[in-house]
């Protein structure tokens, strides 16, 4: 036995994430349930490093150092249980299974406990950066025991990406699930990002009248400033391509009707359990499962909208500036839910998260890559007690310079009959959390009228209920 670590799954996810670790110098061992695969790769990269072509599942095995180190790169889901099946029982005591695909992380803390029982570490491991970043260099959140991160980390801190003071993109997320959990937050933060910036776009075409290729052009002046990340650098790519066929821009051959693989979904659906407000993540899924509604659509282009004209140049440029601050301020409120998220999941399930070795390594490798998020990084780590991001200073003070502009961004939306669901739901957040009282009072009482529920007061402890039938005098419920 002589290799570092062993892949089972070899598409494109799992081949990348193999050449990335023979290509620094660890002995890969390659797996995969139709041989072909294993020997393209090996035919096509063998020459990048050191690998061992395995058959089957027992020669795969035993080409494993210990404690062996198993990466499986199946489709999350019941490809993963069957190949823990497969392979379980060919392991021993201390070996490390590692699971790399987008997997549910119920489902990771259950195959936790299940190989924990047996002796076996499972380590559930998300990934982000595609397929370029699994070769070249991927944001890596592993969740699992202690113990299994002493014998992988070095590993994963080799191969993953470096932030720009080099940082390795990885660090111990917590036990079972946590990691995974970490990575779902990451893509629910990543539906969100796109979408925000679907609305910049939508509201710079719609509102300013700019092209396409206008709109990559401010795109491309945003990169340099405080919107720094992957994600704008690739949307004014995408805003510049013209399509070959047609002559017209990309963006406006391609149908809009956004899909989706499910994590954002997911994002949403443990947030309402875990009573997490992240609507600004959950009306990106909306958004997305509404472009999809093609018949509901058809039927309702009829439906009467505003007759406002497009802005002329001179305004264009003036509210180019004002999306931008209207982008940014609810790009802070996106990341402030998620980091709610984070830490309520984390409180949840004893996992001890550090919010401030997330930003960190969320800095490089991963699809939310983002200047901004050393800014978070360093919040987190100077106050890691941090109540939310809207409690740092810094951020609490741009968000306040940014606010008119928003506000103004929202309204001329709504004039303009241009949907803006993530901007509005942003902002009603941020006016929520600042606000002195809501109405939530009268939604106490309205409970209270109708089914006895009984409410607090704010002058006394104990709980009440007034008798609405009756007399409406007050009784304490205690
Ligand atoms: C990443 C991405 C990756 C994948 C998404 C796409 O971090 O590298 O998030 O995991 O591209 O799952 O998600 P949708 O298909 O749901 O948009």
């Amino acid at each position: 036995a002589s290799a570092d670590i062993g892949v089972t799954g070899l598409a494109v996810m799992g081949s990348n994430l193999a050449r990335n670790f023979a290509r620094h110098g660890f002995t890969v061992a390659l797996h995969n349930r139709t041989t072909a695969k294993t020997d393209a790769l090996v035919e096509e990269h063998g020459d990048e490093g050191n690998f061992i072509a395995a058959r089957t599942a027992e020669e795969f095995v035993a080409a494993l150092e210990r404690p062996r180190r198993l990466v499986i790169m199946v489709k999350a889901g019941e490809a993963t249980d069957a190949v823990i099946q497969e392979f379980a029982p060919l392991l021993e005591s201390g070996d490390v299974i590692i699971d790399g695909g987008n997997a549910h992380f119920a489902d990771t803390r259950r195959r936790e406990k299940e190989l924990r029982e047996r002796g076996i570490h499972f380590v559930g491991v998300g990934i982000s950066g595609g397929e370029e970043g699994a070769l070249n260099g991927p944001s890596i959140m592993p969740g699992g025991s202690a113990e299994s991160y002493e014998s992988l980390g070095p590993l994963l801190e080799r191969i993953a990406a470096k932030a720009k003071d080099g940082t390795p993109c990885t660090t111990h997320i917590g036990p079972d699930g946590a990691g995974h959990f970490v990575k779902m937050v990451h893509n629910g933060i990543e539906y969100a990002d796109m979408q925000l910036i679907a609305e910049a776009y939508h509201l710079l075409r719609e509102v300013a009248g700019y092209s396409p290729a206008q709109i990559a052009e401010i795109f491309t002046t945003w990169n340099t400033g405080r919107l720094d990340s992957y994600l704008i650098e690739i949307t004014a790519q995408v805003l510049a391509h013209t399509d070959a066929a047609t002559g017209k821009p990309f963006v406006d051959v391609v149908a809009d009707q956004a899909e989706q693989k499910g994590t954002g979904r997911w994002t949403v659906q443990i947030a309402l359990d875990l009573g997490v407000p992240v609507s600004g993540i959950a009306e990106a899924v909306f958004a997305r499962s509404l472009s999809g509604h093609g018949g509901l659509r058809a039927a309702s282009r009829d439906l009467p909208g505003p007759s406002v004209a497009t802005l002329g140049e001179a305004e264009a440029a003036a509210f180019a500036d004002r999306v931008e601050q209207a982008l940014y301020a609810s790009k802070i409120v996106s990341y402030t839910q998620g980091f709610h998220q984070i830490q309520a999941g984390s409180e949840t399930y004893d996992w001890d998260i550090d919010l401030g070795a997330v930003a960190s390594i969320w800095r490089g490798g991963c699809i939310i890559r983002a200047a901004f998020l050393d800014r978070i990084r360093s919040a987190y780590d100077s106050r890691p007690d941090l109540p939310s991001l809207l409690s740092d200073k810094q951020f609490s003070d741009e968000i306040g310079a940014a606010q008119d502009d928003w506000r103004s961004v929202v309204a001329t939306a709504v004039e303009h009959g241009v949907p803006t669901p993530g901007f509005s739901a942003a902002l009603a957040y941020y006016d929520a959390l600042r606000a002195e009282r809501l109405p939530a009072a009268l939604t106490q009482g309205q409970r209270d009228y109708f089914g006895a529920h009984t409410y607090r007061r704010t002058d006394r402890e104990g709980s009440f209920h007034t008798l609405w039938g009756g007399d409406r005098s007050e009784v304490s419920t205690d």
